[in-house]
């Protein structure tokens, strides 16, 4: 068994040296420094030695001059286990006549597999005569080599393996260094795909690395340019940067439970002041670990727009609630006012006119007036109210306002009208135009007690696809604009954030009811159009409406209220589910001349269209009652009896005779509650009318 000295001052890696040797087949000796080394060589007869270079006494050098220097160890191979860092180490063991090098730490195969050659080679060269020393100069000194060519060479080989070797390691040190650079950029280049802010950070807070949507930010937000975010801390920097006062702790506590593994993550939404204008954010944070230690990445989106959509959405679903208990309430209310409207006009005409009597029954009438304002009111606002839509002359609706704001507005305001003489016309109702105004009106004087200024301006507005962005919510096209100016007190951006909510007002209880602008806005929303305020405190206010235009030419003027009974002979069918309207009607129509039959719903009324002999000139039905509705009620009987008109009546739209809100082309319909003078007249138009049995049809679509 070839017998191998191992010549090793530390005794671990002696031991690892034997075990390597063992395992591989070798017989293994073993010395601690250079002279037992040497002292082994003698005594036992050794086929190779493997000794370390820096020991204490003899060194690896000596060993190896002693060596071969001698008779009779001169053949035998020595490798010496070195570092090889500088040229000297190799000139010095080729000196010394040693056969071969090993850099540590050496690789267990690598280093039996060199062992192997050397033994070969020593086998080899084994019967040849040593060669005299060769002289070399290097870095000006001389050295004689009294190794062997072959031993030469197989340093030399050796050697040059060895720098493969290193090289091979620094190329692939480089390598994973490259590696580990792109894959960075890659990730660096995903997290600036992102439009979320991003940031890493260390368990400390330390920032350890952003994406570009953060830097943005953070650069909009005061974070100075020449600074490096990278290293800054997160905590001392960016959350005093962006996160409004109150929100701060709650952000810091999350965040801490977190980063101490109380909690795997954390989400807030918070809003902070950016550029004079509040914002939302959402801050998500998640731990994950990596190497030995967790980071936290930390996730800011932007979600204004999202916070904007909720807001209205429940803006707009109030104002539906509202606007559907409004409709209900108007109903029954209506019915009442039909009732005392009637009755007082009727008793109005018992009396001569100047009296006393008059004057109070006038009194009770305008009352009555009042409160169908109110209701009206009410239903616009929950857009419930029925609307006639024509088209309109924005100007000319202004002009016929005029005298009645003039005596709202009192004295020490001055009114004034800019009116684009070619405004556009537009598609809407006059009387609800004329309530927008009203509203606008009176809020502008009463937000100047002292007097002051109040413009109404119409103007035309070309939106295109540019500006039309500035103006959120609105497609680009034409808008006619009506603009109520005035140079009141205005109003902090926290009133201008609620006047359009319903029951909202800063005026003392029995002076708003807070529902002017919701009105208004209801409005404007049935119109397609869209209202502004722009105000500020002490400097006035401006709130400025637009609504599309149309091309088609204006509605015929309406006519004026005829003041003249209407008188008739026909037959009316009156069906009605509340006993004092239907009383009340009777009586009117009766007065007027007409034969009345009355039935309180569909099923009376059916079986009197059977039982009457003779003509039915006119269906005269409510629209809401209990089982068959109005509407269904036309089509039956009109069926049977084709000749019969029908008028509806009713106190707001429901669905049942609109379409959104709107009065469907060609219906008969009497809003209520109405004077006697308005169901004469109702009566006999739809009398007079060609279509109204047709269109009676189309309801039902
Ligand atoms: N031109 C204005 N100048 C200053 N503040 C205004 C102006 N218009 C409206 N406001 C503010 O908006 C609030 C809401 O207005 P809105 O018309 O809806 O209700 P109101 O006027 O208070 O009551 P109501 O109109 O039902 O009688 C007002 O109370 C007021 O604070
Ligand atoms: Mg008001």
């Amino acid at each position: 068994m070839t017998r191998i000295l191992v010549v090793e001052d530390s005794p671990t890696q002696a031991m690892e040296l034997r075990y390597l040797l063992e395992s591989s087949g070798f017989e293994v000796e073993v010395a601690c420094d250079g002279a037992s080394g040497l002292e082994r060589c003698m005594q036992l007869g050794v086929d190779a030695v493997l000794s370390d270079v820096v020991m204490p006494g003899m060194d690896g050098y000596e060993l190896c001059k002693s060596l071969k220097g001698n008779p009779v160890t001169a053949v035998l191979p020595v490798m010496l286990l070195t570092s090889l860092s500088d040229p000297m180490d190799i000139i010095r063991g080729l000196e010394c006549g040693a056969d071969n090098f090993l850099t540590k730490p050496y690789d267990g195969a690598y280093l039996i597999g060199r062992v192997r050659r050397l033994l070969e080679n020593c086998a080899l060269r084994a019967d040849r005569k040593v060669s005299m020393g060769v002289d070399v100069l290097l870095m000006g000194k001389q050295f004689t080599i009294n190794s062997e060519k072959e031993q030469v060479l197989d340093l030399l080989l050796s050697t040059f393996e060895e720098v493969l070797r290193s090289r091979q390691r620094e190329f692939e040190a480089k390598l994973s260094e490259q590696t580990l650079r792109e894959s960075q950029r890659f990730l660096q280049a995903v997290l600036d795909a992102l439009a979320r802010q991003i940031a890493i950070i260390d368990s400390r807070g330390n920032i350890q690395m952003v994406n570009a949507s953060f830097r943005q930010f953070a650069l909009e937000n005061g974070f100075e340019a020449t600074r490096q975010l990278e290293g800054s801390n997160y905590f001392d920097t960016w959350l005093s940067l962006t996160l409004a006062r109150e929100h701060g702790p709650k952000v810091r506590d999350g965040l801490d439970a977190v980063r101490s593994g109380k909690q795997s993550n954390f989400f807030v939404e918070y809003s902070t002041r950016v550029k004079s204008s509040t914002r939302f954010f959402s801050l998500s944070v998640a731990r994950f670990p990596d190497g030995n230690q967790y980071l936290f990445a930390i996730e800011h989106e932007d979600i204004t727009a999202r916070k904007q959509l909720e807001r209205q959405f429940h803006h707009a679903q109030k104002m539906d609630a509202i606007g559907q208990l409004a409709g209900g309430v108007a109903h029954d209310f209506n019915n009442l006012l039909t009732v005392i409207r009637s009755y007082g006009d009727l008793l109005l005409q018992d009396f001569a006119p100047g009296g006393q009597q008059c004057a109070d029954i006038e009194q009770i009438l305008r009352a009555t007036d009042s409160a169908s304002a109110l209701t009206k009111q009410l239903l616009a606002f929950g857009r419930q109210q029925m609307v006639k839509m024509e088209v309109l002359d924005l100007n000319v609706v202004i002009d016929e306002l005029d005298k009645m704001l003039r005596r709202l507005i009192g004295e020490d305001i001055e009114y004034g009208t800019v009116l684009a003489h070619d405004v556009s016309r537009v598609e809407a109702d006059a009387g609800q135009i004329q309530q927008i105004l009203m509203n606008l009106v009176i809020n502008a004087r009463d937000a100047m007690p002292h007097g002051g200024k109040l413009t109404v301006e119409t103007k035309n507005v070309l939106l295109d696809e540019a500006n039309s962005s500035l103006h959120d919510g609105v497609a680009p096209g034409r808008y006619a604009s009506i603009e109520v100016t005035d140079t009141g007190m205005g109003m902090t951006a926290e009133v201008q954030a609620r006047v359009f909510e319903p029951f909202f007002t800063t005026k003392e209880v029995g002076k708003g009811t807070g529902l002017g602008l919701a009105t208004v806005y209801g409005i404007v929303q049935q119109c397609h159009g869209q209202i502004w305020v722009y105000s500020e405190p002490d400097r006035g206010t401006t709130f400025k409406i637009y609504l599309p235009c149309v091309d088609q030419p204006l509605a015929q003027p309406r006519a004026p209220a005829a003041s003249e009974r209407v008188i008739g002979e026909e037959t009316v069918l009156l069906v009605e589910d509340n006993v004092a309207v239907r009383s009340v009607l009777g009586r009117v129509l009766k007065d007027a001349g007409y034969v009345v039959l009355d039935a309180c719903d569909a099923v009376q009324a059916s079986a009197i269209c059977e039982t009457y002999a003779k003509q039915i000139h006119l269906l005269l039905t409510d629209v809401v009652m209990p089982g068959v509705s109005g509407p269904e009620l036309a089509l039956e009987l009109t069926q049977k009896r084709p000749e019969m008109k029908v008028l509806f009546m009713s106190g707001y739209s429901g669905t049942a005779i609109t379409r959104h809100g709107v009065l469907r082309e060609g219906l008969f319909f009497l809003q209520k509650p109405f004077s006697p003078g308005s169901i004469t007249r109702a009566v006999r138009a739809a009398l007079a009318s060609e279509s109204s049995r047709a269109s009676s049809k189309s309801v039902l679509d």
